[in-house]
């Protein structure tokens, strides 16, 4: 028999169904005992979302400061699990408040020691800092990061920005304006994202997992935009400068909330399409740079 424990947090529900359909082939599984966890903080994170509490959570989230989490059942941290499928979203290009904190918790020391772990991000499509920050944090706590699924929401990357704000905002899936597409990872990927269970289940059985990411990514598992690379690092560096600012300055809080906004509505209306742009203009002379990201932000180590 193998345990598979499935960790989750997921506000829409996006991450709680994708995470239910990975694990379909586990639970139909005579062999394989599947156990749910879903991430509980102290303190909720509200959803839908309104203009201050969106832009409330950048500094403790790009910082990753953790919050006092709900510990997890008895019978979690008592069983030593074969494999852990960690679904994760992604707020401002880090580990969301919820993942950070249970990745810092005492409890992840007990439940992630010395275990094979999957990580699943279900993310609009900046997703690849934060896994590197998730990697870290998996080996803080002594995890084996064996596979990786990256879930984004495909369509052009400015379309996606307007229809995922209208999401969390609005709190429902639908269609922005009346006319753009739907946010966030699509319903039919969503529902073949059982696949990814079928092609995990032999490797658990046979408790090794070499190959398995290729199998993974031969099977789509991880989308990689190139120019996304570029822009995630350019934006990390310029939220390290503002979240330091930020909490540094509790008592301008507030207004500095209100420049930041000011600032990311700028970079991602005027300076991405700039950058976009350029990247495009340099695509030539970075080819093999961007072949070799494209192998290194699809693999595991
Ligand atoms: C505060 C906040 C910040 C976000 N920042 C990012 C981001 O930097 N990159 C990204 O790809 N998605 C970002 N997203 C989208 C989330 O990763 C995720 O797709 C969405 O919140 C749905 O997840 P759910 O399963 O919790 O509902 C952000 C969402 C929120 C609420």
């Amino acid at each position: 028999m193998k345990n598979v424990l499935v960790i989750y947090y997921s506000q829409s529900g996006q991450l709680k169904e994708i995470a239910q359909n990975i694990s379909l082939p586990f639970v139909e599984d005579a062999n394989v005992n599947v156990t749910y966890y879903n991430i509980q903080t102290k303190k909720d994170f509200p959803f839908p979302w309104n203009n201050d509490s969106f832009f409330d959570v950048f500094p403790e989230t790009f910082k990753q400061i953790p919050t006092e989490i709900i510990p997890p059942d008895e019978a979690i941290l008592q069983t030593k699990f074969d494999l852990i499928l960690l679904h994760f979203q992604v707020w401002y290009l880090s580990p969301s408040i919820p993942i950070n904190s249970f990745l810092k918790s005492e409890y992840a020391k007990i439940i992630l020691n010395n275990v094979p772990v999957i990580t699943v991000n279900g993310s609009r499509n900046m997703w690849a800092f934060a896994q590197e920050k998730v990697k870290v944090l998996l080996k803080n706590m002594n995890a084996n990061l064996v596979g990786n699924i990256a879930l984004t929401d495909r369509n052009i990357n400015l379309v996606s920005v307007i229809t995922i704000v209208d999401w969390m905002f609005h709190g429902k899936k639908r269609k922005a304006y009346g006319f753009l597409p739907l946010p966030g990872v699509s319903d039919q990927e969503i529902k073949d994202s059982s696949k990814f269970g079928e092609i995990i289940l032999p490797f658990l059985k046979e408790n090794n997992y070499k190959n398995l990411q290729k199998n993974l990514v031969a099977n789509g598992a991880v989308e990689f935009r190139w120019f996304l690379i570029s822009m995630d690092k350019k934006a990390n560096k310029m939220f390290t400068i503002w979240s330091s600012l930020i909490l540094k300055n509790p008592a301008k809080r507030k207004m500095l909330l209100k420049v930041f906004k000011g600032y990311l509505f700028a970079a991602i209306w005027v300076l991405s399409p700039i950058v976009h742009l350029i990247e495009y203009i340099l695509y030539p002379i970075r080819y093999f740079n961007i072949r070799k990201q494209k192998e290194y932000f699809q693999g595991v180590n």
